[in-house]
Formats: structure tokens, sequence, C-alpha cells
């Protein structure tokens, strides 16, 4: 992976190798910190790189921060400014990823979320799969839990907690699979290791209720829109029992990294056909021609950059 050419940081632009701290940093050394990752998207029709949802990502971030009791000194639209003017510096004609912390910036020793100052960081990368086999990969359930609400904030994205999703995520990758199925202390599907979770079994589709320790996923949501909307399938959010992914006709895993991916096996057992079933095949279609900015009714889902960019200064520079 190359490094990124430019960071926003401490309230600017800067070049990604000025953007740097110290050791002892407390959200480096305590995972005091909460993140967002949200996907550009090139589309070469129109010369013009759509950043998706970024206002509903920002506003998780800032609601991911009030979990930790961090006030940050922005809201979701200066965030997204700051995006734009970093991803315009960066110049990308390709998809991308783009990576905002917030994280406690002291350096000092002691547990604690009070009394300390947050700092922001954006950067952003060219970015292709986050798991190679979309159309088809291989899931097992992992052996660790998903971490609990009352323990670390499920909800939101709390760099700490992200301990448990690697865990997970290595787990699973070492024994050869693609992807981990995470439980919640009940035995009740959670999540995937960075993605929320879909079954369809009977014609019905189902996914986990946010109360079962799930992240508030932004794909979730727009694949419940998208599903009810354009391809006729309300979508029941209850809670799933582990057995059920066995007799399931299709499963999914959704989510900004994962894009929309299709577990055809679970644990060596195929699911329905074990391959990609018509109701992921179909939502995958959809879901990348709206991110790509092709579909008019979604199109303020996608942020524009360049003439975004470009309509921005023109407002700034018009006369008073
Ligand atoms: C633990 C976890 N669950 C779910 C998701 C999907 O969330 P979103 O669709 O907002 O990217 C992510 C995203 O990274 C995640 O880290």
């Amino acid at each position: 992976m190359s490094l990124p050419r430019y960071a926003f940081f401490q309230g600017r632009v800067v070049p990604y190798s000025e953007a740097r701290v110290g050791v002892l940093t407390h959200g480096l050394n305590y995972g005091t910190g909460v993140f967002s990752g949200i996907r550009g998207y090139w589309n070469a029709d129109e010369h013009e790189l759509f950043v998706f949802r970024p206002d509903d990502h920002y506003r998780r971030f800032l609601e991911s921060a009030r979990m930790i009791g961090m006030q940050l000194p922005l809201d979701s639209c200066q965030l997204t400014s700051a995006l734009v003017d970093l991803l315009r510096r960066e110049g990308f004609r390709e998809d991308c990823y783009v990576r905002s912390l917030a994280f406690y910036a002291d350096e000092t020793v002691g547990v604690r979320l009070h009394d300390l100052t947050p700092e922001i960081s954006i950067v952003s990368i060219p970015y292709g799969r986050y798991i190679e086999k979309e159309e088809g990969a291989h899931a097992t359930i992992s052996s660790w839990r998903r971490v609990d609400d009352n323990a670390i904030p499920a909800r939101g994205k709390i760099v700490g907690a992200y301990v448990n999703s690697a865990l997970a995520k290595s787990e699973a990758m070492r024994a050869g699979f693609d992807e981990a199925i995470v439980l919640n202390r009940d035995g009740h599907i959670s999540e995937g290791s960075a993605a929320n979770f879909f079954l369809v079994r009977n014609g019905v589709v189902l996914t986990p209720p946010i109360t079962d320790n799930i992240l508030e996923g932004i794909t979730r949501r727009t694949v419940i829109e998208l599903l009810g909307r354009e391809l006729g399938r309300t979508v029941v959010e209850r809670s799933i029992d582990r057995s059920e992914i066995y007799v399931a006709d299709e499963a999914f895993f959704v989510g900004t990294g994962v894009q929309i991916v299709a577990a055809t096996r679970v644990d060596h057992r195929p699911i329905g056909t074990g391959r990609i079933g018509p109701i992921a095949e179909a939502l995958r279609k959809l879901y990348f021609d709206v991110v790509r900015g092709r579909r008019p009714d979604y199109r303020q889902w996608c942020a524009p950059v360049y003439a975004g960019a470009a309509a921005l200064a023109e407002v700034t520079s018009a006369p008073r």
C-alpha cells in the first residue's frame, strides 16, 4: 500500500510526512479515539469522484465521539469540506478510501476519557476490494464474541474496540476463510469483522437489529432502503440464530470497505446453491450504480469532489 501524499491535520492540509504524533499519544496507547471509513468512487463518464454519504458518515463519527465524551470542534459540514479539500489535493482519478480519525492527542500517562484534547486527521488512499472474493466468500463463525455495548459502545466506531474485530478477522483468515461471522454474548449473529450481515430465508431478507451489538452501518441503512424501494424486499430486523445461516438461501456482508460480499459458504457448508444468489447479485449491481452516481434518484448521497469544489470556489469568490 502506498502512503497518502497529504493529510488534513491540525486544521489544515499538510504533506503526509508532517502529520506526526509522539509515541506517548493517549489515543495510540489506550485506543481513545473514533474513526470513519468512507469511499470515493470514480465515475469515468463524468470525470468526477463521488464520495458516498459523507454527511451520514460524519454524523456517526460525531455520535461515536459523543459516546466517549469527546467534543470535536468541527461539524459534519466542516468535516465534509475538509475531506473535499484533501481529495482535491490528492487529485485521484480512481476509487479511493478516506480514513478520518479523532483521537486524544495528549502525550500523557493515565487511563481516562476526561481532561484530554482531541485532534482530527483525515487521509485518503486509492482503494479497490477489501475482500477479494466479493461474489463468493467463505465465512466462518468466529470463536470471538462481539464486544458488548456495556463493555465498549458497539454502535459507534471506537478505535480500541477494533482489537475485537481484528481478533475475529485474523482467526478466520489464518484458518483459510475470507471473513468471520461474529456472534454476540447471547449467541445471536451480530455481524462480520468489519461489516454488517444479512441473510435470506424463504424469500424473507433478515438482518440483526442494532440492539444485537452491531455497528450502526451506513451501508446497512443504504441496503435496507435499496432492497425496499428498488427490489421490493422489506427487510426484517430481528435476532438471528446461528443455525439459521446453515438453512439460508443467501447470505451477504455489507459495509463501506467490503461493499456487498456474498457469503456462499459458511464453515464448509454451501449457502443455498453455494453460488451468489439472485438478491445479492441484483443488490450488488444496484449498489455499484448508486455509489458511482449513475442513479439520478440517489445522487443526493454522492458528493462530487471536483465540480462540488469548483462550485464552492465560485460561491466563496463571488463579490458580496
Ligand atoms: C464493525 C463494523 N461493522 C459494520 C461496518 C459497516 O459500516 P458502514 O457501512 O458504515 O461502513 C463496519 C465498517 O467499517 C465495521 O467496522
